[in-house]
């Protein structure tokens, strides 16, 4: 672990010698484990069990999987190979049905591949292109950092929920990004992160990767976002996103919705950022199915249990935060602000 620079030398995933290796996020942040994975199948055991995770993270991990599949397939045909490859998708977006990222990098992986002639073609097609959506990605982390900064002041303390940091990313981060492009351009800013219960992605990430990068960072429990608003400790907060929709309706890690509810109550600007590759600008908020994950995340801490037995939980993975909540949704096209309908159909047009 000692060394660790999340952000710059090391890879959430990345492509080595034919297979897909990452960070074991479930082992942060008491072990820096990688895992080396060469069938698509365990790709999508890794994105299910939280071995990767985050948004732009579990994009890129699909399109991996699929450079997998391709290098897995017998296909003497393209249009064999085009069958291994959907049925490679489909178990690989079974897998989370939040995060639009995962079905963007699985359509864009097989857009290329129908384009391509006869199978060498293909293959080359996907690995290629899953190796550039990694690379995209960093680059536009760092493009949306730099364009969310100027939106941060010397001295801010900025409240993050979860992590959207390098380790939700192929490195450098969203809503981290933003943090790490503030203080790269020389202001002084401080953090608060909340624990984020029950998978903890705040402590165990977020904490861990801003330590190492020297960002000052305090560590709340979920619990006291209210005081430490009310008590005058925040001024600014920002977050990433799994889903946003065209009317600015953003879906995110379970709790945003209470942090965007409190930063209003107290007039704490309220940012999101995120990638164009989390907007769905199709569904409506109906629409968006919201993962519902094991009771055992609930009913105990790690190991330990923490409720009793045969106890009836409900345990949504994310929310949805309502776009009247919400100052302004960074991008690497610009940031856009309310009335929302009107400024991301902008970005998109700007694309
Ligand atoms: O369940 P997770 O850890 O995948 O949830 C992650 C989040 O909610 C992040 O905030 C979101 O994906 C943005 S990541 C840049």
């Amino acid at each position: 672990m000692e060394g660790l620079k999340v952000h710059s030398s090391l890879k959430t995933v990345e492509w080595k010698n034919n297979k897909v290796v990452m960070i074991d996020q479930t082992k942060l942040p008491n072990r820096l484990e990688f895992v080396e994975f060469s069938d698509f199948r365990q790709v999508a055991d890794a994105i299910k069990n939280l071995v990767v995770r985050g948004a732009p993270a579990i994009g890129v991990s699909g399109a991996f999987g699929m450079a997998l599949a391709v290098l897995q397939s017998n296909a003497q045909t393209k249009d064999n190979l085009i069958k291994d490859l959907e049925e490679a998708k489909k178990i690989l977006i079974e897998t989370r049905p939040t995060a639009v990222n995962l079905k963007w990098g699985l359509e864009k992986i097989m857009g290329v591949a129908l384009k391509g002639s006869d199978v060498s073609e293909i293959k080359k097609l996907v690995i290629d292109t899953a190796k550039k959506m990694a690379d995209d990605d960093v680059q536009t982390n760092m493009t949306m950092g730099k364009l969310g900064s100027e939106l941060f002041d010397d001295n801010d303390v900025i409240l993050t929920h979860c992590n959207a940091g390098a380790l939700a990313t192929v490195a450098y981060g969203t809503a981290l990004g933003v943090i790490r492009a503030a203080k790269e351009s020389g202001k002084k800013v401080k953090v608060i992160a909340t624990e984020t219960r029950p998978v903890q992605q705040g402590s165990r990430l977020t904490a861990f990767e801003l330590k190492h990068d020297g960002i000052d960072v305090s560590l709340i429990p979920d619990t006291a976002v209210g005081y430490s608003m009310a008590k005058g400790l925040v001024n600014k907060v920002i977050v990433g996103a799994d889903r946003i929709l065209r009317t600015g309706h953003v879906f995110n890690k379970i709790g945003t919705y209470q942090v965007a509810t409190m930063a209003k109550q107290h007039g704490i600007p309220f940012y999101v950022a995120a990638p164009l590759s989390t907007f769905d600008m199709k569904s409506n908020p109906e629409d968006v199915v919201i993962e519902q994950r094991k009771g055992s995340e609930v009913t105990g801490i790690g190991e330990n249990k923490t409720a009793p037995d045969d106890i009836n939980v409900i345990n949504p993975a994310f929310d949805m935060t309502p776009p009247q909540l919400i100052t302004g949704i960074i991008t690497e096209k610009g940031v856009a602000k309310p009335p929302y309908e009107e400024s991301i159909k902008k970005l998109f047009e700007a694309n």
